[in-house]
């Protein structure tokens, strides 16, 4: 990516400081910060060559003092600004959209901004008009952003703020060691330990952390868990969002360890033997 619209902070703080802000400051975007978002959103575009269409809209009918009831949970107030993303309804890839957006989510945290994942009943036809959605594209979610209210001072109040709320499922129910019968510990994820703690402090639909994942040597397996109930609830399948996100989280943070890999379906016919849960994709690192 071009030097300047990097994510320059560690993953890991990063990671440990994004929390899903619904209070805002109720003040306008500074200009500078929102054309360096806006770069940024068109690098890591081009970086995984995507046509997802993802813009910052200001929802100017939205009063920022009122809250804003945006769907069957949750309740955003003090911002107008948003991050939405248009996908084409015949390659609807949302693993890609979550994968992409989360590294904009993570930059949007480096700048000092807020954000929370709305992927709930907003509503979607204000949306879909300020985006100018086409007849063939689909508005899965859309992502709050502005200062939060509780501090804006990132190491301070970020920290603080993050501390006691990331209420994340255990390592013995997430990993495994070349199968699901055995759990994997961090000492023997060794080097990757990291980047496997990135995706369970990662944010999903409902926190209901959807992931899996059975390690093989320099292999990782990833799974998703499913809810069925919720899938069907929204009419998007938004756990695949959640499982980009997981994504997102476990090669970022091993990028910047400078360990490389590649995402390819190879496992196909891996046996599973707990229920609901299906294979998605792997890493296989280098
Ligand atoms: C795909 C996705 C959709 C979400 N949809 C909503 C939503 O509609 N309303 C809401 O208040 N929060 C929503 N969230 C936020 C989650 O509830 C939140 O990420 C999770 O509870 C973990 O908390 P944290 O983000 O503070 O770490 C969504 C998150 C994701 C990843």
């Amino acid at each position: 990516m071009a030097e300047g619209y990097m994510i320059k902070r560690p993953i890991e703080e990063l990671v440990r400081s994004r929390i899903s802000v619904r209070n805002y400051k109720n003040a306008d975007i500074e200009q500078e910060v929102f054309i360096k978002l806006n770069r940024f959103i068109g690098e890591v575009l081009k970086k995984y060559n995507s046509n997802i269409r993802i813009e910052l809209i200001n929802m100017e009918s939205i009063k920022r003092d009122k809250d804003v009831k945006l769907g069957t949970y949750g309740v955003i107030r003090g911002t107008s600004h948003f991050i939405a993303a248009a996908v084409k309804k015949k390659d609807m890839n949302l693993v890609d959209l979550g994968l992409i957006i989360e590294h904009i989510v993570l930059y949007a945290t480096e700048l000092g901004l807020g954000t929370c994942y709305l992927a709930g009943t907003f509503k979607r036809s204000e949306f879909s008009k300020a985006l100018e959605l086409a007849e063939d594209e689909v508005l899965p979610m859309i992502i709050s952003i502005g200062y939060p209210k509780d501090g804006l001072d990132f190491i301070g109040s970020f920290f603080k703020l993050a501390a006691g709320s990331k209420k994340r499922k255990p390592w013995s129910e997430l990993f495994f060691n070349e199968t699901f019968e055995r759990a994997l510990t961090e000492a023997e994820a060794g080097d990757f330990a990291n980047a496997l703690e990135m995706v369970r402090l990662a944010p999903s639909a409902s926190n209901r952390q959807p992931w899996r994942i059975v390690k093989e040597g320099r292999k990782f397996y990833f799974y998703i868990s499913r809810n069925a109930v919720y899938s069907k609830a929204l009419g998007f399948d938004t756990q695949m969002i959640d499982m980009g996100i997981a994504m997102s989280h476990f090669q970022l943070a091993l990028e910047e360890k400078g360990m490389k890999g590649q995402w390819c379906k190879d496992n196909e016919d891996l046996d599973v033997s707990i229920n609901n849960i299906t294979y998605l994709i792997s890493w296989i690192n280098d």
